[in-house]
């Protein structure tokens, strides 16, 4: 697949880099651009397509990045302008496109346009590109409603004036340092504008448009009523309100006026399969992640339910379906798996960490999961060290979290942190060969001397085997294309999908087993890839799928 096919986002495997902890390239322990670039080849021999990468921007780090000083800039500390460009060149010679992370829902802090809002004072033209608003209560102390921030905590912050006297509130959907910015502000569109251009100038073939469902509110901001105006159906006060996709449509007649066009992906956490397809009308972005596969149960009816709708729903307006197992906000999918199959819809760490734990099972689901998704239509989104089969760190010491999660849930939830540790790349090294020297930023645990890439290498067993082998038949393969997805006949409690490609050339089937006993493989297969071994009488195991050719 070259740089230049214009449609190569509807069937591609994207991987996603978290800049601080993919490879330290000048040893001050935090991930970098040149650590970026030297592992290239890494990323060119597993056989993505593309790379995803996350903000690295100029940033405070108050929320890992996703509070952006600087849209136009590179973070010093993960490298320069210069740097991200030779990056870009040196991915595309490899085949490799490159998105970016844009996050249009609030700023950080440190930007500009923040520091003149609070200067400038309330009722200034200044603040009207954010949300600030006078407080309720007899003297303004209470917040303006009773909206809370993802991260726990109310969704406001009151600002006080350099004499100590307390003011206005601004809103805040996450943490306290990423101010909310008003959509309804024709400067913030057209800046947002510019940075799409900033970065396409420059050869970026696209983006992962962060919160992408919650950038609009609902004028007068009223408070969240229970049972009135809490789901997201276009009646909430700020998820998926239909006037997001104005400014979607008005973004993809900028990406589609490159040759070739850009490409988004919305991020957005929308329940409701027929509602996220509404991102991706023909107008509009082209890719959305399907959350709900990353959240189904380990069940056969749960995973198929899901694949079904999400791909019925995108049908109907042409787009492909978006598959993601792991990201850098969820609970890294083999530590999920590790649980009793309904555990996988808890997305988060916290959600799961306190069910017990079998990490030998989970990391065998995780395989096979990982073959039920490389084996569906559509593109598959990978997670940086996925292909080592790394597992959530669930044991770093509470001082060293930095995920504002800890801090604004009053220290009850642990946050993030633990899909968030730096890669292991060779066993022996210090800090696992993360870089030439320094402590990495987050702690990193001694399983991941198993999973280094150097000793994941040397076994033709490894996850990182069955990863590349995946992708060069995915590659490789007719059926494998954007062609159909059929289900056949199988044994209760395990799925057996069949791909044709457009075509019409067949001979793929992906039989995931998700029952608890082995299951016999239909007559006249052979088979191509297993996530783990058969048994002995030629079955496919409990927890184990196979892609078969026939
Ligand atoms: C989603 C991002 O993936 C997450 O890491 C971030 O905290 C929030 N959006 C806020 O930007």
């Amino acid at each position: 697949m070259s740089v230049h096919e214009q449609d190569w986002w509807r069937n591609a495997v994207v991987y996603q880099v978290y800049i601080r902890s993919f490879a330290d390239g000048n040893g001050d322990g935090t991930g970098d651009l040149a650590g970026l670039r030297s592992r290239l080849d890494h990323l060119a021999r597993l056989g993505v397509d593309a790379i995803w990468i996350n903000p690295w921007y100029p940033s405070p780090l108050a929320d890992g990045g996703y509070d952006v000083a600087d849209y136009r800039a590179i973070n010093p500390m993960f490298g320069d302008t210069a740097q991200a460009e030779a990056l870009i060149a040196e991915a595309h010679a490899r085949d490799i496109r490159v998105l970016l992370d844009i996050v249009p829902n609030h700023h950080s802090d440190e930007h500009v346009w923040f520091r003149q809002a609070l200067a400038a004072g309330p009722g200034s033209p200044e603040r009207e590109r954010y949300l600030f608003r006078d407080g309720r209560g007899e003297n303004g102390e209470l917040p303006p409603n009773n909206w809370e921030s993802m991260f726990g905590g109310p969704a406001w912050e009151r600002v006080v004036a350099p004499d100590g006297t307390p003011e206005q509130w601004y809103l805040h959907l996450f943490d306290i340092r990423q101010p909310d910015v008003n959509w309804e502000h024709p400067e913030v569109r057209a800046d947002f504008e510019e940075t799409l251009r900033f970065w396409f100038d420059r050869g970026v073939d696209g983006f992962r448009v962060d919160v992408a469902n919650s950038m609009v509110k609902e004028p007068g901001l009223p408070d969240i009523v229970e049972g009135v105006n809490d789901a997201q159906d276009g009646g909430h006060p700020y998820l998926d309100r239909d006037g997001v996709h104005d400014i979607f449509r008005s973004w993809r007649r900028i990406g589609d006026a490159y040759d070739p066009p850009r490409v988004f992906v919305a991020e957005a956490w929308v329940p409701d399969p027929q509602r996220l397809a509404r991102y991706l009308r023909p107008d509009e972005l082209q890719t959305a992640f399907s959350f709900n596969f990353l959240t189904a149960a380990w069940l056969a009816e749960d995973l198929r339910d899901n694949i079904d709708d999400a791909i019925a729903e995108n049908t109907r307006v042409g787009a492909p379906a978006t598959w993601v197992l792991s990201n850098h906000d969820v609970c890294r999918h083999p530590s999920r798996l590790a649980r009793k199959p309904e555990a996988g819809r808890g997305w988060n760490l916290d959600d799961v960490i306190a069910l017990p734990a079998d990490p030998e099972l989970g990391l065998c689901r995780a395989r096979a999961a990982t073959l039920l998704m490389l084996a569906l239509p559509g593109t598959a989104y990978l997670y940086q060290g996925e292909e080592l089969g790394l597992p959530e760190v669930e044991d770093i010491p509470t001082d060293r979290l930095d995920d504002p999660t800890w801090e604004l849930s009053g220290h009850t939830l642990r946050g993030r942190d633990g899909c968030r540790v730096p890669l292991p790349w060779a066993a022996g090294e210090p800090g696992f060969g993360f870089g030439p020297s320094g402590t990495p930023w987050l702690p990193q645990p001694e399983v991941f001397a198993r999973h280094a890439a150097d000793v994941q290498e040397a076994d033709p067993e490894s996850v990182l085997h069955l990863y590349r082998d995946a992708l060069a038949i995915r590659r490789a393969h007719p059926a494998l294309g954007g062609g159909a997805l059929t289900w056949q006949e199988s044994p209760e409690g395990t799925l057996a999908l069949a791909r044709t490609s457009d075509s019409g050339d067949g001979g793929f089937t992906c039989l995931v087993n998700v029952s608890s006993a082995p299951v016999s493989l239909p007559e006249d297969a052979e088979v191509m890839l297993s996530s783990g071994p058969l048994t002995a009488r030629g079955e496919v195991p409990a927890d184990t799928a196979v892609w078969l050719r026939h």
